[in-house]
């Protein structure tokens, strides 16, 4: 399973070996060309200003450059301008290539992240929170992209320029650069206290946004209900609930982070006020030159910011480790089981016979937790048995909650299950993707989804089909006049979930999707439920060439669309209570079906 760590960050980092190693070069020429120019200082001050030995200028008149103090001066300004220009060109280079690694690397995570929700199992997204799953692409993802830009454009090149700025303190004067290096960590450990309490307060930052953002989308989606049952003013409140304490932890998160770095700033400056202090007093007592001092302060301001990109790299971990454990409850989603066998028995049959044999099944349990208590989970479905011959038309009737749908869902391969088994042509279900299956068999679902998109799409679902397959399904489907009503016909967009279809529309847009994509096996859920009489036989009727050859379960509560049928099952509580011929059935009792449908 992946999993988001520092670790397998960094992992990924080495991929770019290469660029890396470029940007950091480029990173370190353009931060020396800086960092070197205020060793002109004491060049400028002690050698021009005050006269003192000639060392530098004395060799550059000998070897390169005759002039006097003006020209020298000029010289040395140009050569610097020249020396800053160039140094800024590169870092822009520089900056390019680290932002392309950076952006990759986490356009890489978002694409694991939506490759294992693809395969998320069903259980599993039941009990999702799209909100929480969004934010956490979002914003977690951002932040490590905050620790990925930081630690590899920064932390290097930071590092190396302290080294430098210490080599040449020591250098000027070892004394002095020694106690400024031995002071210096006392700065770094004080921050580091400072930044553990940083990522809890991100995390709860980031977990207000997801619960504010989760509120948010579940009551735009459902705004039509909310209106319906006239509880805005209760939903919106909810929402606006979560958007003061996301304000609260963000003010938390923001004043006390920011504070937390503007202390640990002031601790550094003080430093930098006792080191100044105590160059003043080494160039009163001791040999250091007023050039040496001067560069001794230019080089302490030139540490100041990697020091604090140092000490910010502490927070920035902190919050991004937080950013990994969230997303990785992402990753911990349970996908759908694949068997270690794979076979496909739909290959090469035309129709697909399902034998269900001492099928038992019960719903998963929502939250971890409740995993550990003891198992009293309810079965749904206890020891189906059933035959379903290739080709044959069965219907399966039952009162509401009797597990019709559950049975459905289970024959195409929505839900794994624990006990029983079904064989598709002969072949076990513990040797058959459940994605295999629902390839080959086609649950029309009892309340179908719609896309707020075109009429067109909602039939294809990106898939392409020749316009003449799509008309013989529109045709099937008895869609060709609602279609010819719609302004834009086919290229109408029919609005969220559909909203600008009827209900019988949807179900019949269901309908036409089914015929495009050609199964072996179709189950209607009740999915023709909302048409009137007169179009439901209508449908039927052409539907009877298209089935002809298939299997076909049908789910329904009026007598007709059962009667029809060759064989069938009639469940109660989860059990197959009787079975038979439609006929054996009503020879039976006369008033079987009406007590039931
Ligand atoms: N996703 C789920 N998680 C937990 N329990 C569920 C889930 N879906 C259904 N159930 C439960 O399973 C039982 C059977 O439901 P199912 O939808 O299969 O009935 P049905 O026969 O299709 O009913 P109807 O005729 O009303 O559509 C019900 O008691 C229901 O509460
Ligand atoms: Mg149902």
């Amino acid at each position: 399973m992946i999993i988001c760590t520092i670790k397998s960050i960094i992992h990924k980092l080495t991929k770019y070996r290469k660029e890396l190693i470029f940007g950091n070069m480029v990173a370190v020429v353009a931060t020396l060309l800086v960092v070197i120019i205020p060793l002109f200082i004491p060049i400028i001050v002690d050698e021009l200003l005050l006269g003192k030995d000639h060392h530098f200028i004395r060799w550059v008149s000998e070897h390169l450059w005759k002039s006097d103090t003006k020209g020298y001066v000029i010289g040395i300004l140009v050569f610097i301008l020249l020396l800053r220009l160039l140094s800024t060109l590169l870092s822009i280079l520089q900056t390019k290539i680290f932002v392309s690694i950076s952006k990759n690397i986490t356009y890489q995570m978002r694409v694991s992240l939506l490759e294992h929700l693809k395969k998320v199992s069903l259980k599993e997204y039941e009990t999702m929170r799209v909100g929480a799953v969004t934010s956490k692409l979002v914003t977690d993802v951002e932040t490590i992209d905050g620790f990925v830009s930081t630690t590899i454009s920064k932390l290097i090149v930071s590092t190396l320029i302290l080294i430098f700025s210490s080599v040449v303190l020591l250098w000027i004067h070892w004394q002095l650069a020694l106690f400024i290096l031995l002071t210096n960590p006392i700065v770094v450990l004080f921050t580091v206290k400072l930044s553990r309490n940083i990522g809890k307060l991100k995390r709860e930052e980031n977990k207000a946004v997801e619960l504010f953002q989760s509120s948010l989308s579940e009551t735009l989606e459902l705004f039509h209900q909310i209106k319906a049952a006239n509880k805005e003013t209760y939903f919106f409140k909810e929402s606006e609930k979560k958007a003061k304490e996301l304000k609260e932890h963000s003010v938390n998160y923001g004043y006390k982070s920011d504070a937390a770095m503007k202390l640990s700033y002031l601790i550094f400056l003080s430093g930098y006020e006792v080191f100044r202090a105590v160059s003043i007093l080494a160039v009163a007592y001791s040999d250091l030159s007023v050039g040496l001092m001067l560069a001794i302060f230019s080089y302490l301001w030139v540490m100041v910011t990697p020091t604090q990109d140092v000490i910010n790299f502490q927070y920035v971990l902190a919050t991004a480790k937080a950013a990994c454990k969230r997303i990785n409850t992402i990753f911990e989603m349970e996908q759908e089981p694949l068997p270690p066998v794979q076979k496909d028995p739909f290959k090469g049959h035309s129709a697909v016979s399902i034998e269900v044999c001492h099928l038992c099944f019960r719903y998963a349990k929502g939250s971890n937790n409740e995993r550990e208590k003891e198992d009293t989970r309810e079965y749904i479905l206890e020891n189906i048995n059933m035959h379903i011959n290739a080709g044959s038309k069965v219907a399966i009737v039952g009162a509401s909650g009797s597990g019709k749908t559950t049975l459905s869902n289970i024959l195409v391969g929505f839900y794994p299950f624990e006990q029983g088994e079904i064989f598709y042509n002969g072949v076990s279900n513990k040797e058959v993707a459940l994605s295999t299956i629902r390839e080959n068999i086609y649950l029309i679902l009892q309340h179908p989804k719609l896309f707020n998109d075109t009429m067109r799409f909602n039939l294809t679902l990106g898939n392409a089909y020749s316009d003449e397959a799509i008309e013989n399904a529109i045709r099937i489907a008895q869609l060709g006049d609602v279609i010819g009503r719609l302004e834009n016909g086919l290229d109408t967009l029919v609005g969220k979930d559909g909203i600008k279809l009827s209900g019988g529309q949807r179900q019949r847009v269901a309908i036409a999707r089914m015929v495009l994509s050609n199964p072996k096996a179709v189950i209607f859920d009740e999915s023709t439920s909302a048409l009137d009489v007169h179009t439901e036989a209508k449908l039927f009727e052409a539907l009877h060439d298209f089935l002809a050859k298939r299997t076909v379960i049908t789910i329904a509560h009026r007598l007709s669309t059962i009667k029809s049928a060759e064989y069938i099952y009639v469940l109660e509580e989860g059990k197959v209570v009787d079975n038979g011929t439609p006929a054996q059935l009503l020879e039976k009792d006369e008033s079987y079906f009406s007590a039931m449908l």
